[in-house]
């Protein structure tokens, strides 16, 4: 047990996080695609997309509202600068925290031009009083607005110009449902494929100049964890031991070493995943075990674990979410070289077909 608490753990500059770091956000925006048709994968999303942007511009109207949802790093805010491209029109762009009143909110609806787009990041995160404001502009756009004090006070109905709202969380189930309900359009992002991440670092190589074989960026685009922000990060540092240790191009080889430096397994996990799995086979023979009692047992967020650790640990079939808790799986029992002790819980296919994911609406 001792050896996965006695080093050190460094949380905050971990390479695989998917959550925006400071070193991304000097390169994300030359990164960002701009077009629906340069925007690799989510082909499901992009169809439905262009058809309800095709059809709002034959109509000449306003898009209906939208909300983009799923983990973080997978495009929702590179896609909403795409629908305001491919619609033609400005995007002011805010988050749900910064909205801390409802004058906030009022003074950023008036001001927005007719079909303008209103970007919310972290939609969830918006105080309850100023989701109230919100239900009306969604629906009627109109806003009543009280203006004055006790007796004298009165009621202001302001109408507003007609906005595309874009939402996009993380955790769409900690949405009201009326906010939810509002949006005309709901998309959620799923994880990459190793072979659209392949051409996303093919394309951001192209971009910063860097050279790169295929082979290479198949070595980057399979242990990036289904995530493009992942997937440039770790171009960027291959790139930098591919200048020191090689002749600067990045090969299969070199990525490898690299990566391998970094102690990112063939698979994308690092040594965080590999401990709280570890954990959950110790302590718990492989689980069920509760979301907090493995945040508090690990020492992460249970926050952090559902958005961070799990949206890729689950895609690849490794931890599987029942109702009584998390359960590793036989195939990462096999994958750690760890021989079960007594029969898994995650074996038992009565437990499986209960998958808990609240990322679905
Ligand atoms: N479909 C895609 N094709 C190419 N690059 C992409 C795609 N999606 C995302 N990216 C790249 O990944 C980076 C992160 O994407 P983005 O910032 O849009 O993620 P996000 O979902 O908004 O994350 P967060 O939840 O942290 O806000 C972008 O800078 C972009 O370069
Ligand atoms: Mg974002």
């Amino acid at each position: 047990m001792e050896e996965f608490f006695d080093t050190e753990y460094d949380f905050e500059n971990r390479i695989v996080t998917n959550e925006l770091s400071a070193e991304d956000s000097a390169s994300e925006p030359t990164l960002r695609p701009q077009s629906l048709v340069e925007y690799e994968g989510q082909s499901k999303v992009k169809e439905n997309l262009k058809v309800y942007i095709d059809a709002a511009k034959l109509r000449g109207e306003v898009l209906d509202h939208v909300l983009l949802y799923g983990p973080p790093g997978l495009g929702k805010t590179t896609l909403s600068g795409i629908i305001a491209n491919e619609m033609g029109v400005n995007i002011r762009i805010t988050s749900g925290p910064a909205i801390e009143k409802q004058g906030d909110l009022v003074a950023l609806l008036t001001n927005l031009n007719d079909k303008d787009i209103l970007f919310i990041d972290e939609i969830h995160r918006l105080p309850r009083t100023v989701e109230e404001i919100l239900y009306p502009a969604m629906e009627d756009y109109e806003i009543d607005i009280i203006v004055g004090k006790g007796p004298s006070a009165r009621s202001i109905r302001l109408t507003l110009p007609h906005f595309t709202l874009i939402g996009a969380t993380t955790r769409a189930g900690q949405l009201s449902t009326p906010l939810r309900d509002r949006f005309g359009v709901l998309l959620k992002l799923e994880l990459y494929t190793p072979e659209e991440l392949c051409k996303i670092v093919l394309r951001s190589a192209q971009i910063l100049g860097i050279e790169i074989d295929g082979g290479g960026a198949r070595e980057i685009a399979t242990r990036s964890r289904g995530t493009p922000r992942i997937s440039n990060r770790l171009l960027k540092r291959v790139r930098d031991y591919a200048q020191v240790c090689g002749d600067g191009k990045i090969d299969g080889k070199i990525a490898s070493f690299a990566l391998s430096k970094l102690e990112i397994d063939g698979l994308g996990l690092d040594n965080l995943d590999r401990r709280m799995l570890m954990t959950i086979i110790k302590n718990y023979n492989g689980g069920p075990v509760g979301l907090e009692t493995l945040a508090a047992t690990i020492g992460e967020e249970a926050v952090t674990i559902e958005d961070v650790y799990e949206p890729y640990l689950l895609q690849i079939g490794f931890l599987a979410r029942t109702p009584r808790g998390r359960c590793v799986t036989p195939q990462a029992y096999e994958y750690l070289g760890v021989e079960p002790k007594a029969p898994l819980a995650a074996s038992d296919p009565q437990i499986r077909l209960f998958d808990m994911s609240d990322g679905d609406v």
